[in-house]
């Protein structure tokens, strides 16, 4: 048993022993360390546990050690599955061999992005809204960008997210400060504004009983409750952040998959562009997940109360924190945009789309209480009554399926389960077929 070195000292005020066992267990998992004197950062301190997708492995591995020859299928992680189109691929593939040569060869581009990607993603995205091609700023996903944007707030800013939501919001503000502790009753940390979102309210918060916050984190089509807001819905969110003076980070990452006419950027409702900064991503759009590539728009028109720019900002935060996207990923990403690469990217869209419809239908039929899978590669399922992990348990014993239960998405995610309709279409056959016989 490792035994940790007398000089590992403790912060004050700390119960010892859950810590000394922790830090013991991480130690024996990582191997012999010695303890410096460098404090550990007080928000990552506070900071829960990376509960949801860790626990999900083990689960899995436990599963399959207990059922060795399960044919376990996933519907966990939203991860795509399918092949990017290829000449989208032969794109990267020229551009990167092309290094190799003087004449192909180039080193750090713009920290902001390639000037004809931001005009192609205007072009595509935001014709028809006026954003400008200097307005977008090319990224590697929405997801740094999200933390990127925080580092641009500081710890001093309030924040509200919808509940639930994708975890990074929460998870950021609370590195970079602006959280309080964590309450065990509530399952929520002190000082973030949750705004619930279900059925019963539509998925759209209650805006009157909603405290003021400076930054409202918005994700529409929501990851995991798969609800696009509606143009009605978005009208309230704008004319909520004027009235506050608060300012709207939205996140579109999903837009690409809205069957119906619910806007696909927050700069199709009037009076956006003064109050909200967009975050969008190649990564469910084109399958670029592990490529990597996104962008964020921040409008000229966007101030600070003292009347400074936010985008003068921002900039100052790419150009210092980031030095921009791989140019392997932007010539991707200039192909998916070409009418060829838009054309093939649009039927991965299709497909997943048809997969989402198979899931939600067969869990429809069973007379499960479901939403999503329209405008978003998600089904969300209720389970009045009952607990998220004892449903996950339930499908993953009996169906050998893996799901998220939805609780790790914020205290509102509870009875709930999230299904991913990224797989191949005979898995989600075969998922869908198992679900019915589980659930009929
Ligand atoms: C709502 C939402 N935003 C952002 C991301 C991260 O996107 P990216 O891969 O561009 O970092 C995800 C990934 O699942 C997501 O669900």
């Amino acid at each position: 048993m490792y035994k940790l070195p007398t000089f590992c000292s403790m912060p004050s005020g700390v119960s010892l022993w859950p810590r000394m066992f922790q830090a013991s267990m991480k130690l024996q998992n990582e191997g012999y360390g010695r303890c410096t004197k460098v404090s550990r950062n007080v928000n990552l301190e506070r900071l829960q546990k990376d509960y949801l997708f860790p626990e999900i492995s083990k689960r899995e591995l436990q599963h399959l050690q207990k059922y060795p020859n399960a044919k376990l299928i996933s519907l966990g992680i939203g991860d795509t599955t399918e092949p990017i189109p290829e000449n989208i691929a032969l794109s990267m593939a020229n551009y990167a061999h092309a290094l190799s040569t003087t004449g192909g060869y180039s080193g750090y581009g713009a920290e902001q992005g390639n000037q004809v990607l931001r005009k192609a993603i205007v072009e595509t995205f935001y014709k028809d809204v006026l954003i400008k091609d200097t307005e977008v700023f090319v990224s590697d996903g929405a997801q740094c960008d999200i933390s990127r944007l925080q580092l641009l707030l500081g710890s001093k800013v309030t924040i509200a997210v919808q509940d639930p939501s994708f975890p990074a919001y929460v998870d950021s503000s609370v590195i970079i400060g602006q959280a309080g502790d964590f309450k065990d009753e509530t399952r929520k940390y002190q000082n973030i504004e949750y705004m619930h979102c279900g059925p019963q309210n539509n998925f759209f918060p209650d805006l009157m009983a909603t405290t003021r916050t400076d930054i409202i984190f918005f994700c529409s089509p929501n990851n995991p409750t798969a609800h696009a807001a509606t143009r009605e819905q978005l009208q309230q969110l704008v004319k909520f952040a004027r009235d506050n003076g608060s300012i709207i980070i939205f996140d579109s990452a999903y837009a690409s998959y809205i069957m119906d006419d619910s806007p696909r950027s927050i700069y199709e409702i009037p009076g956006a562009k003064e109050v909200a900064i967009e975050i969008s991503s190649f990564s469910k759009f084109a399958g670029f997940t592990g490529v990597r590539l996104g962008w964020t728009v921040v409008p000229e028109e966007l101030l600070f109360s003292s009347g400074f720019p936010v985008i003068n900002d921002f900039n100052r935060i790419v150009s210092t924190c980031f030095n921009g996207a791989s140019n392997i990923s932007q010539a991707g990403g200039l192909a998916c945009l070409s009418s060829e690469g838009f054309g093939a990217i649009c039927s991965l869209i299709d497909y997943y789309r048809e997969n989402a419809k198979i899931l939600v239908n067969s869990l429809a039929s069973v007379g499960l209480e479901v939403y999503g899978g329209v405008n978003a590669p998600y089904a969300w399922v209720h389970f009045p009554g009952s607990k998220s992990w004892d449903v996950f348990i339930e499908i993953l014993e009996k169906a050998h399926i893996i799901t998220v239960p939805g609780c790790g998405f914020g205290p509102g995610g509870e009875g709930y389960i999230r299904m991913s309709a990224f797989g191949h279409r005979e898995s989600i056959l075969e998922a869908s077929w198992r679900l019915e016989k589980l659930f009929s």
